[in-house]
């Protein structure tokens, strides 16, 4: 067992937050809710330039496919909550979480029916995959465990909002089904964000865990369903994917887990690829000595170059001020991180 520690009063407060999220889990899907008559008449010859007939099949597949194994996920996550003795994790996973999630495949399930798939193959597929083996690469622990639903959330949600976006022309009610479960991820992504908040908040040597899920992470679909999840890649750009939203929304996320520009900037010079950074003659793990001066100066500067690189600077961004010796010297302090937010790769962020 990995060494995870927290306070007793952290453990009270995730108990109490997952207490919350069980009294009110938001408004939960409904079968009857699937229950549309979809028109596939147009979606074919809607398609974006670039997305084949079988393309458009695959995405659809692959959203179905992925939602299908629940109970896979709900193994792999009960077994370790229970191994940490974090009974918070496996009440949410156990009581909210999968009978969540067991209605998530049904519509991509309807509109493959509508496409003229049979039913049979459809479930013989969904047998196979529910059969597979679920390779998990990431940590066992809480923090492990709640940064990769985190993660696997946010990406979920932009797929199934990418779809949605891709139907709304041409089959409407099919987009609106979508756009259903999307909500369900969004809420997810933000159950997972803030329970990794609050473990970060009440040990902050946890950006190391967050940082090493995030270098480790990988779908499920990578192991569930490798023939599909290797297209994800060149079909989000047809779809209207957008890498910089996702680089800047992921920043979002992680600044919300760490807690602060300094807690951030600790993340990152985790992460694997900022380790390839060169600033100058330079690497980051060169300049150990300048991230701990005055209280950690160095790591504030890094975390605030990342969300300045990611479009947010507003998170930390004082007003202007008058020229006091404290205006001067940020000045001089945005001078820098302007200079290094522009030495940083996307990927960094990413
Ligand atoms: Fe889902
Ligand atoms: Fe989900």
């Amino acid at each position: 067992m990995d060494a995870y520690t927290l306070p007793e009063a952290a453990y009270r407060r995730l108990e109490a937050m997952v207490d919350r999220i069980e009294a009110d889990p938001g408004r939960s899907l409904r079968p009857e809710e699937f229950d549309v008559d979809l028109d596939t008449s147009r979606v074919l010859s809607s398609l974006p330039p670039g997305l084949t007939e079988e393309d458009f099949v695959g995405i659809v597949k692959l959203a179905m496919l992925t939602e299908c194994a629940t109970d896979t996920y709900v193994h792999e996550i009960s077994s370790r909550a229970r191994e940490f003795r974090a009974s918070w994790l496996e009440r949410f996973n156990e009581n909210v979480w999968k009978p969540d999630e067991y209605l998530h495949a049904e519509p991509f399930k309807r509109i493959l029916l509508a496409l003229g798939f049979s039913e049979a193959e459809l479930d013989r597929e969904i047998e196979e995959t529910q059969a597979r083996e679920f390779e998990h690469v990431g940590g066992d622990s809480p923090i492990h465990v709640t940064t990769f639903g985190m993660v696997q959330e946010y990406l979920t949600d932009h797929w199934h909002g990418l779809i949605s976006r891709l139907l709304r022309p041409s089959m409407p009610a099919a987009a609106a089904m979508t756009a259903r479960i999307k909500q369900r991820e969004t809420l997810h992504m933000l159950w997972y964000r803030d329970m990794t908040a609050m473990q970060v908040e009440a040990n902050p040597d946890f950006v190391r865990e967050v940082a090493d899920e995030l270098n480790r992470f990988r779908l499920p679909g990578n192991s569930l369903i490798p023939d599909l999840q290797s297209q994800a890649e060149r079909w989000m750009p047809l779809m209207g994917g957008d890498l910089s939203r996702i680089v800047r929304e992921m920043v979002r996320l992680l600044h919300t887990c760490a807690g602060s520009p300094e807690r951030l900037g600790r993340m990152a010079m985790e992460l694997a690829s900022w380790k390839d950074v060169k600033l100058g003659l330079l690497r980051p793990r060169h300049l150990d000595w300048a991230m701990n001066l005055r209280g950690g100066w160095g790591y504030g500067l890094v975390g605030e170059a990342i969300l300045e690189r990611a479009g947010c600077s507003y998170l930390f961004k004082a007003q202007p001020k008058e020229e006091t010796r404290e205006g001067i010297a940020e000045r001089s302090r945005a001078l820098v991180r302007t200079w290094l937010s522009k030495q940083l790769p996307v990927s960094v962020t990413a």
